[in-house]
């Protein structure tokens, strides 16, 4: 006789995580809801003080035991090293990483030499080349402790279209899709699973200098939802993409823009 439904976890109670960029934005976002369902949350960003303001805000929500933050630039090798390793110390090990930091630096073909340099060895170091380091680093731990683990790269929307003066964020962002599938079908053997989420327009602190007319008007000519997203439908996604039951889910790029993107 057929089983009706295999029983598969559909919580990550319990599960360590790692989210990056999670002082602000959809990362502050993802280290709370991934904390509301039960899980164990390393809060990584720059900025002391902006660091321990999550760590708090969790804590007093779920308990001191349930959440670590750490002080970490994803660019320097060190800072990476002590993130995973303070996951490992504190949670015994890493079952999810949220690479969610990130920066958008303008960087038209007509800037400077320098200015075009420096914008774009920033952004790649950021957006791109700190998730592949990440990831390289917590897959050795995933796969001593044999867990089915989850890797969420953030890419964004400018993974599948492109913005005038946005080369760098636009390349990183591509490399990040890239990164993603590359890394999948790698780790797919191992039941490691790596995903990419791409959201569109969100009110974040990256898109807080934008002005409020000029959104609106943004999102009533580009967005079918006629607004902009906020950070935690997109953590909801990232939730999603970490279940034990997503088990079948892998290279997968999954767009939260509000229909953006499929809209000609
Ligand atoms: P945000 O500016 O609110 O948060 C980004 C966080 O990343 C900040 O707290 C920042 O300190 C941290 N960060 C930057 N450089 C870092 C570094 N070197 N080491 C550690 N942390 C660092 O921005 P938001 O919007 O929440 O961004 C999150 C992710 O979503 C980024 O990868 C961004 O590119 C992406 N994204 C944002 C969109 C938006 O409309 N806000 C759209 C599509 C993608």
């Amino acid at each position: 006789m057929q089983t009706r439904l295999s029983a598969l976890s559909r919580s990550v109670s319990g599960k360590s995580v790692i989210v990056t960029g999670a002082a602000s934005g959809m990362g502050r976002a993802t280290a709370h809801l991934f904390a509301d369902e039960g899980a164990r949350v390393v809060v990584a960003d720059i900025g002391n003080d902006r660091v321990a303001a999550v760590v708090d805000e969790i804590s007093r929500v779920h308990g001191a035991e349930r959440v670590v933050g750490v002080v970490a630039d994803v660019t320097n090798d060190d800072d990476r090293k002590r993130l995973v390793d303070t996951c490992v110390k504190s949670f015994g090990g890493v079952d999810i990483l949220v690479n969610n930091a990130g920066i958008s630096v303008a960087s038209s073909v007509f800037a400077s030499d320098d200015d075009f340099m420096v914008a774009w060895n920033n952004t790649l170091a950021v957006n791109v080349t700190a998730q592949a380091h990440l990831i390289r680093l917590v897959v050795p731990h995933m796969r001593a402790a044999g867990v089915a683990g989850r890797i969420i790269n953030i890419a964004s929307t400018e993974a599948i279209v492109a913005t005038p003066g946005l080369a760098a964020y636009s390349a990183a962002k591509h490399g990040v899709v890239g990164l993603t599938k590359s890394f999948a079908t790698e780790l797919g053997r191992y039941g490691i699973t790596v995903n990419a989420v791409c959201p569109g327009p969100i009110n974040t602190n990256m898109t807080a200098g934008i002005a409020s007319e000029a959104k609106e008007k943004y999102a009533r000519r580009k967005v079918p939802l006629k607004r902009y997203g906020e950070p935690e439908e997109v953590a909801h996604m990232t939730l999603n993409l970490s279940l034990p039951a997503s088990s079948f889910v892998n290279g997968s790029v999954v767009v939260v823009d509000g229909g953006m993107t499929i809209q000609h």
